[in-house]
């Protein structure tokens, strides 16, 4: 369906209505000029108490998705299953989308796009990445694949809030993740944010925004903060860094990408640094404009909600995404080959296989942890799991990635950084 112009009114049929489905729902009440209403919300449990009239809400979804006068679908659930079909069926009727939800879209973008294409509706998601930094949008209209070095950055605002309170304001997990979760910034399964899942869902869809890249999300390296420990807080803090969860993607000399989310020790002074609380920020390297640092609110209704608004707004203007590293390029591929210095800690020695190492470090251990330092290849661990163990948390270090890494005689060695 094309929606023309300003002056048209955009009937909204919307799914869900907790935090940031409530946060639409006010703004677009608040705001008569947006010239946007939503029909019907559908709802799961229509028990639950809550701040709109009871008449607009209904709990069977082919009520919102067979409504001839709704032009746009907004998906805003917490269920990435009844999204998958929600959003499926819309495109399918040739309505268009617009969703926030990452995991679904990252575990089926290939088949979205192809969606799209073949009904000739957008699906919008920018609300998926980063809530209220623009920055899909960005990648996809303004940076070419080739100019294009890297994108990193703080992608969750959950574990950020996490990682500051416990730093800055000493408190600890369980306190700060059930802060995280009363401000409506956490998944409904805060595992999803701890794990680092709901970071490499989005470091998934960027890549296809940055570099036309298609990789399902558990193809890609990636760990949460669940596993770190106190004494990982120390160790950083005793070297001058902090920790973040940093996902990031990263163009080697041939061309193929390096990308993964892991934690990550931070220098003062860096702008990743200063990205506090539910903050998100994203730093650009291209090469010509060298480095550009988005930052944001990356978590909450309204933050959120302000990027639904956005591609609303864009639907107007008959924008949708054309995937252009994907469709008018040559996509990149993602490559293994590459070295990472991070620092393992463990409690165990047991536990870590450190003849892994193509190089150590610095070994530090005291009566609580152990703390080893090196240079790992990236296969090292994304072809096992000995590092997923409980008790066991990987850090990288910053300017900690390696294209080669070459042993030399007398333990001289040469690394050669991205
Ligand atoms: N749980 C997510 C986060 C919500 O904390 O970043 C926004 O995507």
């Amino acid at each position: 369906m094309s929606i023309q112009n300003q002056q048209t009114k955009l009937t909204i049929g919307l799914f869900g209505f907790g935090v940031v489905g409530a946060s639409l729902y006010e703004v677009l009440a608040q705001t008569p000029t947006l010239n946007a209403v939503i029909k019907k919300v559908c709802i799961r449990n229509p028990e639950k108490s809550r701040n709109a009239p009871l008449s607009l809400f209904t709990t069977s979804k082919d009520e919102v998705l067979n409504d001839g006068q709704v032009d746009v679908i907004v998906e805003l659930t917490n269920d990435p299953v009844a999204a998958y079909t929600i959003v499926t069926t819309a495109l399918r009727s040739s309505k268009a989308v617009v969703s926030a939800n990452k995991k679904m879209i990252a575990e089926h973008l290939e088949e979205l796009i192809a969606l799209q294409k073949e009904y000739g509706v957008p699906l919008l998601y920018e609300a998926a990445c980063c809530a209220s930094i623009p920055v899909i949008r960005n990648l996809e209209e303004y940076y070419d694949n080739d100019l294009l070095h890297s994108i990193s950055g703080i992608v969750n605002g959950s574990t950020n809030y996490i990682l500051t309170k416990i730093a800055e304001d000493r408190k600890s997990f369980a306190q700060a993740l059930a802060e995280a979760q009363a401000a409506g910034f956490a998944e409904t399964d805060p595992a999803l944010d701890v794990e680092g899942i709901d970071a490499v869902n989005k470091l998934s869809i960027l890549l296809a925004h940055a570099y036309g890249t298609i990789a399902h999300p558990a193809t890609l390296l990636h760990a949460g903060i669940a596993n770190l420990h106190e004494a990982d807080t120390t160790f950083a803090k005793e070297k001058g860094y902090q920790v973040k969860l940093v996902a990031q993607a990263r163009k080697l000399t041939d061309g193929s990408i390096a990308a993964f989310v892991l934690p990550q020790f931070v220098e003062a002074g860096s702008r990743l640094r200063e990205v506090k609380n539910e903050y998100n920020g994203v730093e650009i390297e291209s090469s010509l404009a060298d480095k550009q640092f988005f930052y944001g609110k990356g978590a909450g209704g309204f933050p959120t909600a302000s990027a639904v608004l956005s591609d609303l707004s864009a639907l107007r203007y008959n924008y949708s995404y054309e995937y252009k590293k994907l469709n008018y390029g040559e996509p990149a591929l993602l490559s293994p080959d590459f070295y990472l210095r991070v620092c393992i800690s463990f409690r165990n020695l047991l536990q870590v296989p450190h003849e892994q190492f193509a190089r150590v470090e610095e070994w530090v251990s005291n009566d609580r942890r152990c703390h080893i330092t090196g240079i790992i290849h990236c296969s090292k661990l994304s072809d096992s799991n000995w590092w997923k163990q409980p008790d066991i948390s990987v850090i990288l270090y910053p300017d900690g990635i390696f294209e080669t890494f070459v042993q030399k005689e007398q333990s001289v060695e040469a690394l050669v950084e991205v």
